[in-house]
């Protein structure tokens, strides 16, 4: 039996939903296939063997694209109360991102993209539905092993760059590693190697009130990947930039997105930013779907 890590099979001729695990059965016998069908979200069968297995094989799967499911966000609503009113800002959205998957959320102002990105984080907690990161349930986490686990595994860019106006750009950086435990002269030496990668080598002494916002936000990038998370949330990175920094900073995710083996998902009304990207998602009326590039 091959046993495959979950994919996302959505629109692609098996159901519409993230499967948690696809497991090819190769096996003659029908108690063991009928064990797994209880037991499994969805179970490929196939009493014969690797030639059958190939036939059976949606033609354009690319063996690549079984790679793990690194988030699985799962019928995730949100409302907020405003008043009487409910506001619905999320629908019922279901998705999934592979390891190293680099995604961009378009949407236009007011249309959720934030919520959706903080539920994505556990910053915020959905009204309904359940997000997965690295096979852990976020919502299941209280808030305590919320924060270990965002320290340990993701990296988050916020919209308005978030850095302690107290401390320099090093010290910025080098926080998350000290959160992690890391020894603080080992911290601020890979902080450094950091800033560097944003080319901020000479400005990591700097308090945030002494850069300018894109270097603000070239030091926010580099204290969202400084502990080499699986995955990176970006709230439009460029959003708050003029034109030409903005364009240095699409121009400096792309580069780390292609060193570093991360997956992101990066929010932003930018349509050049957005075209780089492996997938584009447009979220509108709540709802996410799928753009054809
Ligand atoms: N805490 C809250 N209470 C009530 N309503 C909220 C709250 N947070 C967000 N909203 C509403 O939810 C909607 C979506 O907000 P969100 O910040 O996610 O939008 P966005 O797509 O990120 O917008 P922008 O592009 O302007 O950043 C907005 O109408 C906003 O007013
Ligand atoms: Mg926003």
């Amino acid at each position: 039996m091959v046993r495959i890590p979950a994919c996302h099979a959505g629109g692609r001729g098996f159901e519409s939903r993230p499967l948690r695990h696809l497991f090819i059965v190769t096996s003659q016998n029908p108690f063991l296939v009928f064990i797994l069908r209880e037991l499994t979200d969805f179970v490929c069968l196939t009493a014969c063997y690797p030639a059958l297995i190939a036939l059976l094989w949606p033609q354009n799967y690319k063996l690549s694209e079984f790679m793990s499911v690194l988030l699985s966000c799962d019928s995730v609503s949100k409302s907020f109360i405003d008043g009487k009113n409910e506001v619905q800002v999320l629908r019922d959205i279901t998705f999934s991102v592979n390891a190293s998957e680099q995604i961009a959320i378009l949407g236009s102002s007011g249309s959720g993209k934030s919520t959706l990105l903080h539920i994505l984080g556990a910053l915020d907690t959905p009204s309904s539905g359940t997000v997965e990161v690295d096979g852990q349930s976020l919502f299941a986490l209280n808030s305590n092993q919320q924060a270990r686990f965002r320290n340990q595994t993701m990296g988050f860019v916020y919209q308005f760059h978030h850095l302690l106006p107290e401390f320099n750009a090093v010290e910025n950086v080098a926080m998350p590693l000290l959160i992690a435990g890391e020894n603080p002269d080992k911290a601020r030496l890979i902080a450094n190697e950091m800033l560097a990668k944003v080319s901020l080598q000479h400005r990591i002494e700097h308090k945030p009130s002494a850069l300018s916002g894109g270097e603000r936000q070239r030091v926010a990038i580099a204290r969202a990947l400084v502990n080499k998370p699986k995955l990176v949330l970006a709230d439009e990175p460029t959003g708050n930039l003029d034109k030409s920094t903005g364009e240095a900073i699409a121009d400096l995710l792309a580069e780390l997105r292609e060193s570093l083996q991360m997956a992101f998902i990066v929010v932003t009304h930018d349509l050049q930013l957005a075209a780089q990207f492996d997938r584009v998602l447009t979220l509108s009326s709540g709802q996410l779907e799928e753009r054809t590039k």
